[in-house]
């Protein structure tokens, strides 16, 4: 059964006892989440249960990763539907806190910085974000101490810049990469998408399949660039943000071998983000 707690006095007593319970050599997994759970998160639950003893879900709409007060206003909220969620895919502790929990003092004055990646790709377009994303994770593995974290390739960069704050900063925890769930037509999940109109939905089918244009052309980065844009120029409603190739560690793309392919775009007010691994050839 799924156990919901709210302060982080409860949540360290609810640690304890899965600790006392499980023996000290159990691992615990921790999924981050903002809630609106949808299938995406339960690849990380099912992936989290299958590589631990024990899995806890933290639900925070982190309000210090919003840059805009509008994105953070409506991005959607169901507690309920969300510990339901939790339930059926076996997590054992839902940690759900108001925000003095999490900033008891108010806003911090000592932040994660993510360094110079977070100000390409996502970063122009949401300043900030990124070190308000590495501070609340930072809290997170403090409150939970995990053994294990796991984050989706959907957000590539948040889960690059994860990688290199725990390889920087050293934080005994190691983080788990899970792979990106898609509808049928191969768009995404993401929380947002419950925001686009039936229209705007339709149309958001172009960002996947820009990608696996790209991946499917093989060749030369140019290549590879050529084939994704072919498609998204075929989009009506869609205003494409950037396209861009790098290396698997978001660093300049290489000439051959293993690459990332990132797109961001708007579909009518809802800004949506999409990533393919790509195999650079001659
Ligand atoms: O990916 C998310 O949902 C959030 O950025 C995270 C990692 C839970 C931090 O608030």
């Amino acid at each position: 059964m799924t156990r919901l707690v709210r302060t982080r006095a409860e949540l360290a007593a609810v640690r304890a006892r899965l600790a006392a319970e499980l023996g000290p050599d159990a691992t615990v997994g921790l999924v981050p989440t903002m809630g609106a759970l949808h299938a995406g998160h339960q690849a990380l639950f099912d992936a989290a249960r299958a590589g631990c003893d024990a899995v806890v879900a933290s639900i925070f709409v982190n309000p210090m990763q919003f840059s805009q007060a509008a994105d953070l206003e409506r991005y959607p909220r169901r507690l309920e539907a969300d510990l339901a969620l939790c339930e059926r895919h076996g997590v054992q502790v839902v940690w759900a806190p108001e925000i003095t929990e999490v900033y008891p003092d108010g806003p911090v004055r000592v932040w994660v910085t993510a360094g110079e990646l977070a100000d390409q790709l996502e970063g122009p377009n949401r300043p900030g974000h990124f070190d308000g994303v590495l501070t609340v994770v930072t809290k997170l593995f403090a409150a939970v101490r995990p053994d294990l974290a796991y984050f989706g390739e959907k957000d590539y960069q948040q889960l690059i810049l994860i990688q290199q704050m725990v390889r920087d900063l050293g934080p005994a925890v190691q983080v788990v990469a899970v792979p990106t769930v898609r509808e049928p037509d191969g768009l995404a999940l993401s929380s947002r998408n419950v925001l686009l109109s039936p229209s705007e939905r339709a149309d958001a089918r172009i960002l996947s399949a820009a990608l696996a244009a790209g991946r499917d052309a093989g060749g030369p980065a140019s290549a590879v660039l050529a084939a994704a844009c072919q498609v998204l120029g075929t989009a009506e409603g869609v205003d494409v943000e950037y396209l861009e190739l790098r290396d698997p560690e978001l660093g300049p793309a290489p000439v051959t071998g293993p690459a990332r392919l990132l797109v961001a775009a708007r579909v009518g007010s809802v800004r949506l983000i999409d990533n393919v691994a790509v195999e650079l050839g001659r």
